[in-house]
């Protein structure tokens, strides 16, 4: 696992006002553990709200528009987001992939946007289900993150961490093996080397995410390439989060 491990939570569209004492409690444990770098994305109504209240945990965004300002009703940028206090947005989750019609090119769009405004990109790949039986995953996910990711990205060591969430596992319970996700993140390493050089490559992170809970946490940060987690439900309670967050910290210690 890598040096600082990384465990976001991705809140989704869960979280109402009601929800920023969770938040709080995350917080106050991530303080308690230094050794793991701890974030959450809650939904953009609440990201003022969350940056207000915490004093150790990033917080970021889950989705902003591909241009810097324009008559797009309904839609956020990415300096709007950085505004309210965000960090770092999450870009490509298959969720916005699938509901939203976002192709890779809209996704590149949007990753050139967020860096423009000065935001942290977690960059969001995986195959379906039909893609990994047919034996095609890691072609897929390599030719998703080419196709996904701008060209001449700068300082990318510093500004992206990958998150390789296979779309059947995510909200299922079901996880792929240690060795494939390894086999996985080891394919996109490769990528980050030849489209970055090996000394950005080296300190990009890639996460793992999709039906991460604190029992499998440690089973799952353990394999090859894996830097921290990229976590959807069982983020919504400071509980089971850190339980995550734990199991990250305890593997550093191993
Ligand atoms: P999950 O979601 O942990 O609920 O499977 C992960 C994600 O979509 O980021």
């Amino acid at each position: 696992m890598a040096e600082r491990p990384y465990i976001v939570g991705n809140w989704k569209m869960h979280g109402l006002r009601a929800m920023l004492p969770e938040a709080r409690a995350i917080d106050r444990g991530a303080q308690r553990t230094m050794k793991v770098e701890v974030a959450i994305a809650p939904p953009a109504t609440l990201i003022h709200a969350v940056y207000r209240e915490v004093e150790q945990i990033g917080v970021g965004a889950q989705d902003c528009h591909g241009a810097a300002e324009g008559a797009h009703t309904g839609d956020i940028s990415a300096a709007m987001l950085a505004d309210a206090g965000a960090k770092f947005v999450i870009l490509g989750h298959s969720e916005r992939r699938q509901n939203h019609a976002e192709s890779d090119a809209v996704v590149q769009a949007k990753v050139q946007a967020a860096l423009d405004a000065g935001l942290k990109i977690i960059l969001c790949c995986g195959e379906s289900e039909a893609v990994r039986d047919s034996g095609k995953a890691v072609e897929f996910v390599v030719a998703q993150l080419r196709a996904s990711l701008p060209a001449g990205l700068e300082q990318a060591g510093e500004r992206l961490t990958i998150a390789y969430e296979p779309i059947w596992a995510i909200g299922t319970g079901r996880t792929p093996t240690v060795d494939d996700i390894g086999e996985m993140h080891r394919a996109i390493r490769a990528l980050t080397v030849e489209l970055f050089g090996s000394d950005e490559a080296e300190r990009i992170r890639i996460l793992y995410g999709g039906s991460v809970k604190a029992e499998n946490a440690r089973e799952l940060l353990g394999a090859d390439e894996v830097g921290g987690a990229l976590v959807g439900g069982a983020s919504l309670t400071a509980e089971s989060f850190l339980g995550i967050v734990l199991a990250a910290s305890e593997l550093q210690d191993a």
